[in-house]
């Protein structure tokens, strides 16, 4: 069961690829948040590499918070329920705030999120999500950086998880159907 190899279909990204991806976005975050300070806001757990491979590519200082939201639980489809699991520590008054998803799917989550997030008035509120799924989405995001768009497949790896499983893969590959139905 620790052997993972047969449980995948398809590598999509290897690491090296979403590193050069993430160098990328970085470059234009540091532009567009130039003279202004930035707060991270990443969504346990699937945001955690994700957040922390962008943060330090960043060549600059930010802040970094975490909410821990759900919606999937151990489904593999999305439920529209979203559960606060823990709330930010930070005020985002006055904040220029960064949201860091692993991915858009549905949009739920995040269309929940952005509208939670800006009643707290923060100064601007932008979305930066590695990976998007055109084709399942049921809620149009406004998301100001993405990584890749990606085909309507069940993917696993650099947080993003089946039944808390494979969140520690390097790259982003497609769960082979076998793992699930
Ligand atoms: C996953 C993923 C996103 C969300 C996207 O999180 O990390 O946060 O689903 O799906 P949506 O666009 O259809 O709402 P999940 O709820 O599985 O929690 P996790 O991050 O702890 O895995
Ligand atoms: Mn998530
Ligand atoms: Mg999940």
């Amino acid at each position: 069961p620790h052997d993972v190899d047969g449980d995948l279909e398809e590598i999509l990204y290897t690491e090296a690829q979403l590193q050069a991806r993430i160098a990328e976005l970085s470059r234009q975050i540091e532009i567009d948040y130039a003279g202004r300070d930035l707060l991270l806001v990443g969504v346990l757990r699937g945001a955690v590499m994700v957040m922390a491979d962008l943060a330090r590519e960043l060549r600059r200082d930010v802040e970094m918070d975490w909410m821990a939201v759900s919606s999937y639980g151990s489904s593999t489809e999305s439920s529209g329920v979203v559960r606060i699991i823990k709330d930010l520590d930070t005020e985002l008054q006055g904040r220029h705030v960064l949201i860091v998803e692993d991915i858009v799917d549905s949009g739920l989550t995040l269309s929940w999120l952005k509208a939670n997030l800006e009643s707290r008035n923060p100064a601007s509120l932008e979305i930066c999500a590695l990976l998007r799924k055109p084709e399942a989405e049921k809620v149009h995001i406004d998301a100001k950086y993405v990584g890749y768009d990606i085909p309507n497949a069940f993917v696993v790896g650099y947080g993003l998880d089946y039944a808390e499983r494979y969140r520690n893969l390097r790259a982003v590959a497609v769960l082979a159907p076998h793992v699930y139905s």
